[in-house]
């Protein structure tokens, strides 16, 4: 029987946060007292356009089990993979009982806290329509250089036409549990789901985000993170 197509949220968090280091995995960093990882849920799981989340963890992650989240009846915990896109594809496997082709699965990076819900339904309301899907990413802002190999700038690239490319991604469930299997099983590397689709010949689109969605990667990043959160308690 047919039914309305539900929307799914993927949070990956099975990472190792190597280049952040500390004796805290980055997901669970407090970030104003909050582990990030709770951040990261939050606009997903305020947003009523979500009908579940499955969160994506490290094997034996002893944290989860302390976050009230991991109670809430909406989210789904299962073990991710050893790279980004296993552990995805090990979470649209644990979707697999509820989730349809047809259904919309949105993949946020737990190290991305500081997504506002007004991204996210701009991403939910420039896709629903749309047969490939999208992603958020923000105009590249900088002069680009490349090197010589030697530390110095043998040429500078134009920015026009280049994004970073942010989360959350979203795309069909079928078509993206296709594109991961496409690009694992050719051993391509894919640092997120639209490369993945991209593979496939399918063109994502590209909508427009917050440059203060930003991912955790460095130490640095903590301090950054932490005033954007606060700014945007009082907006
Ligand atoms: N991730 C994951 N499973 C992996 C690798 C990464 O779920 N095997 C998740 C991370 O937890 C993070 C997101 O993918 O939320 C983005 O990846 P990245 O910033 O590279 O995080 P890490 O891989 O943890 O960090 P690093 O590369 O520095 O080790
Ligand atoms: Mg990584």
């Amino acid at each position: 029987m047919s039914r309305r197509a539900r929307r799914w949220a993927v949070v990956v968090a099975a990472g190792r946060g190597e280049r952040f280091g500390g004796s805290t995995p980055k997901q669970y960093t407090a970030l104003l007292g909050r582990p990030a990882l709770a951040w990261s849920m939050s606009a997903l799981l305020e947003s009523p356009a979500i009908d579940g989340v499955v969160v994506a963890l490290a094997p034996g992650d002893r944290r989860w089990s302390r976050l009230p989240e991991s109670r809430n009846p909406k989210v789904l915990a299962c073990t991710g993979g050893d790279r980004r896109e296993a552990s995805v594809a090990r979470a649209l496997e644990a979707l697999a009982p509820l989730a349809r082709d047809g259904d919309w699965v949105m993949v946020h990076d737990a190290a991305r806290p500081c997504l506002r819900r007004e991204d996210l339904d701009a991403l939910v309301s420039a896709t629903r329509r749309d047969p490939v899907g999208g992603l958020l990413a923000v105009p590249v802002p900088d002069t680009l250089k490349v090197d010589d190999g030697g530390g110095r700038s043998a040429r500078t690239v134009d920015r026009a036409g280049l994004w970073r490319a942010l989360t959350p991604q979203v795309f069909r469930y079928g078509l993206l549990r296709r594109a991961l299997a496409f690009c694992i099983e050719r051993e391509r590397s894919v640092t997120d789901e639209a490369s993945a689709v991209e593979a496939l010949g399918l063109r994502p689109r590209l909508v427009p985000g917050r440059a203060d969605n930003i991912k955790l990667t460095t130490p640095a990043d903590r301090v950054l993170a932490e005033a954007i959160l606060r700014a945007g308690r009082r907006t």
